[in-house]
């Protein structure tokens, strides 16, 4: 085990870097074109970016006063890991954390190193690997890892429980405007989605509608993808695992019954697709609403087990509870909406961000993208809860649900929550407004948070506060993409 980490360390000051990470919390303003070129995203307050060899020229950065340039090797992924905020964590508890994987790892470990490679196997997978992702750079508020892109579908499997990692984009991203909103969302759409709050109304047929979502089948929906019910043979929602196939093939027929139709949408090799399922408009709007959860899931530390009934099942299954609705009440939408069901969340929003960019370079507008993650559990005795982000979030995009969740929702007591990292913020980081639902104020508390433990048949799992969420989110949808029904 050891030598796998002395051998990298070896490739990397031996080898010519082909790149080099920048991270700084200075503000952009100023940068070179080679470097604003390079730009990567913030993560926790820092900005990244990953500079080619000849950008790296004291010239190009003479602008910086601060920062880190830290060389990599080629190929590698490159992730950021930080605390998920199952817990208030400093930069020691995460090292330390990432200190023991080393030898955490080396128990899961059989090596047979006939061509000299290590084979990492576990009870319920096998990856080949030359090497273990490698910790390159420890800011204040995140970890930064290369990864070998032979493992970065299982890289989830390689952290503990309150670790997650956000991987960069392949492709560098615009750098944010300096005015305005800090995503450089535009303000024109901002304004849209205040406006609609300034305007809401409760709607009792937008409530009756709401009333008939249910937390039975919610519950049973839930159970199919955990594995759980009778008729269902999912061992895993990982999305390196084929079970997922069989999550993905289950809800195409749930949703296809619905008389919605989806396509599976391929991102990276190594995961599953995830599925992208639209109602169009009849008009000719471009102006998408975007609904979305994860259909992947994570498991114990070293285990591909990841019944995943909180994260996401919840989402998942609420996304279904919503198309349900809109299929059984002939609702139609003046601008088209799309339920997307994500894989590689666990791997760093992966599908997400494929999806988001392939969004902007089509230049196709979106209104608003509303992510699901983690709906289900409740600390016994605590109220039935709706969190918004706390900053990663269009604060005008978490005002509109909030306020709509006092409409139709009462029951469920609205915060903040400092829970980090779902697929929101791909859209967010693509100038697009975005915001996500979770369960709980303040920390994360499910006990069972990314373990394989996580199953509906347990104290605190609460089909009713999902159920509440997805009111809140079903009538949002039916704000912002203008609905209507059939027939009335
Ligand atoms: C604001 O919303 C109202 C009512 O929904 C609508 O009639 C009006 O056109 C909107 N104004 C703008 C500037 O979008
Ligand atoms: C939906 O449309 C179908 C066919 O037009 C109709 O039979 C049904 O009653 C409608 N349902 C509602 C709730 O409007
Ligand atoms: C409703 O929206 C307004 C902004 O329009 C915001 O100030 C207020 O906090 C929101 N209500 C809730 C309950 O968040
Ligand atoms: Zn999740």
């Amino acid at each position: 085990m050891l030598l796998a980490f002395v051998s990298l360390f070896s490739i990397l000051s031996t080898a010519r870097a082909d790149s080099l990470l920048l991270t700084t919390s200075a503000p952009h303003g100023g940068l070179s074109d080679c470097v604003a070129a390079s730009y990567r995203g913030h993560y926790a307050g820092q900005h990244a970016y990953l500079l080619t060899d000849d950008c790296s020229s004291t010239a190009s950065l003479g602008v910086l006063d601060s920062g880190s340039l830290v060389p990599l090797a080629s190929k590698d992924r490159i992730a950021w890991v930080g605390a998920s905020n199952a817990l208030p964590s400093t930069r020691e508890d995460m090292l330390a954390a990432w200190e023991t994987i080393d030898s955490i790892a080396s128990s899961l470990l059989s090596t047979e190193t006939e061509d000299g490679q290590t084979s990492f196997s576990t009870k319920s997978f096998q990856v080949s690997l030359d090497r273990l992702p490698a910790l390159i750079h420890a800011s204040a508020s995140g970890l930064y890892l290369s990864v070998p892109s032979t493992i970065f579908p299982v890289l989830d499997t390689f952290l503990p429980a309150h670790l997650r990692p956000v991987a960069f984009p392949r492709q560098p991203l615009a750098l944010p405007s300096t005015r305005g909103n800090r995503w450089g969302i535009p303000e024109e759409q901002v304004e849209r989605l205040i406006n609609i709050t300034e305007n809401l109304r409760f709607n009792p047929k937008v409530a009756a509608i709401a009333s008939t979502i249910s937390a039975k089948e919610i519950l049973e929906d839930v159970r199919y993808l955990t594995g759980e019910r009778e008729d269902s043979d999912i061992e895993s929602r990982h999305s390196f695992h084929p079970d997922i196939m069989k999550a993905l093939r289950w809800v195409l027929r749930q949703m296809g019954a619905l008389g919605v139709d989806c396509s599976p949408y391929l991102h990276e090799e190594g995961f599953a697709p995830g599925l992208l399922c639209s109602i169009y408009p009849e008009s000719n709007s471009e102006e998408h609403v975007i609904i979305s959860a994860h259909l992947d899931s994570r498991g114990t530390f070293g285990s591909l087990r990841a019944p995943g009934a909180d994260d996401d099942g919840s989402g998942s299954a609420h996304l279904l509870a919503i198309a349900r609705a809109i299929s059984q009440h002939n609702i139609t939408f003046q601008h088209p909406v799309t339920f997307a069901f994500f894989t590689g969340e666990e791997q760093g929003l992966v599908m997400s961000n494929h999806f988001a960019h392939t969004l902007k370079k089509e230049g196709v507008s979106v209104q608003l993208n509303l992510q699901a993650d983690m709906l289900g559990y409740r600390v016994p005795g605590e109220p039935l809860q709706l969190a918004l982000p706390a900053t990663i979030d269009l604060p005008e995009a978490s005002y509109l649900v909030a306020n709509i969740s006092q409409l139709y929702a009462p029951e469920l007591v609205v915060g903040r929550t400092a829970a980090c990292c779902s697929d929101h913020q791909s859209f967010l980081q693509l100038g697009f407004p975005a915001t996500q639902v979770f369960e709980r104020n303040g920390w994360i508390a499910d006990p069972m948070y990314h373990n394989s433990g996580d199953v509906t048949n347990r104290e605190g799992y609460d089909a009713e506060q999902i159920k509440s969420i997805a009111k809140v989110t079903m009538a949002t949808v039916f704000e912002v993409a203008g609905w209507q029904q059939d027939g009335n």
